[in-house]
């Protein structure tokens, strides 16, 4: 990558070690007004991922390779990552096509929003943590192995429909997704994860071109972000495909879709989880009617809900 800013010929003449690059990168970033938020918090985190992943090495060598130093052409790749994360304010997950969820590694792109979603740690751990309690996944799915079929509606890179072939290995699942760009970038996940056999990735606005197939776990993380927090988004939030984020004025439009459709696609004692991000008052005050599950994550039990068939009916 080439860059415009003239100081970084002196820069990439004067920088030569892994270590002297981190030091630049957190100076940098620490006197810009960039927003963390896609898998960092900190300016040292974000330019040590950065420049790992840059320069293709494992982020558990990096004290073996600090005082590595590194190539011309390598020099010049990193000086324009670190000037466009500052000046474009281009999430890292863009700049070097990766990013992580629950241990996994995704290809990614601007295509697709860069995962984040806290349905990735009810299926990497809840399902075999044996916990009975109903805010708990493994309480709903006692014998992962007998589920046969799954779908991930709104999938973007086809993160969760990844984690759910892992934790179902004998289902049939399909990804579903409006966008060509996301099916995409979902079908290049699906092949670096050699699930081609078991993932169908299906290009379909919510559940209208699955002509009536049922499954016994739906799960979604639709795009659920409210009209006043869109127009407040971060810079780097808006380098994301707002298609992935915006869901009408109370960030609800989506969910009230699968509400009203999802029972015709699930199996008898189907269920469905569908994360909500903060709309759990407003999607209370909608359904008074309906008891939801909130499953309970990391940061607490008011973000995901789950509901079986006959609750939806
Ligand atoms: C919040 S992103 C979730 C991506 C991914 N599941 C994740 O957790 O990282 C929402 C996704 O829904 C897709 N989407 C938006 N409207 C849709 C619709 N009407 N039908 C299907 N997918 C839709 C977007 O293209 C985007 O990929």
């Amino acid at each position: 990558m080439t860059t415009n800013n003239p100081n970084n010929e002196t820069v990439i003449s004067e920088l030569f070690t892994i270590r002297d690059w981190i030091r630049y990168a957190v100076s940098r970033f620490e006197a810009s007004d960039i927003f963390y938020g896609h898998g960092t918090d900190n300016a040292y985190d974000e330019a040590v991922w950065l420049i790992m992943s840059a320069l293709h090495l494992p982020m558990d060598t990096l004290n073996n390779f600090l005082d590595a130093r590194i190539t011309t052409p390598e020099r010049s790749k990193l000086a324009g990552f670190i000037e466009q994360r500052i000046t474009k304010h281009t999430p890292t997950a863009y700049l070097v096509n990766e990013a992580w969820l629950h241990g996994l590694k995704f290809y990614v792109d601007e295509r697709v929003l860069i995962p984040r979603s806290f349905i990735a740690e009810l299926l990497n751990n809840d399902l075999s943590n044996g916990d009975l309690n109903t805010d708990s996944l493994s309480a709903w799915i006692e014998f992962p192995e007998m589920i046969e079929s799954a779908a991930d509606l709104c999938t973007g890179s086809g993160c969760l429909g990844i984690l759910l072939a892992n934790a179902f290995p004998n289902a049939a699942i399909d990804v579903i997704d409006i966008s060509q760009d996301a099916i995409d970038v979902a079908n290049i996940n699906i092949a670096n994860y050699g699930l081609e056999e078991q993932i169908t990735a299906i290009k379909s606005d919510m559940f209208s071109a699955l002509n009536g197939k049922t499954y016994d776990v739906i799960i979604s993380n639709p795009p659920y972000v409210d009209a006043p927090s869109m127009a407040a988004l971060p810079a780097e939030y808006q380098n994301e495909p707002q298609l992935a984020l915006g869901s009408g004025v109370a960030g609800l439009d989506h969910t009230h879709t699968i509400l009203r459709e999802a029972a015709k696609h699930l199996n008898e004692d189907g269920i469905l989880i569908v994360e909500i991000g903060h709309n759990r008052e407003a999607l209370e005050a909608a359904y008074p009617n309906i008891a939801f599950t909130w499953l309970e994550v990391s940061s607490g039990n008011e973000f995901v809900f789950l509901l079986t068939k006959s609750q939806l009916e």
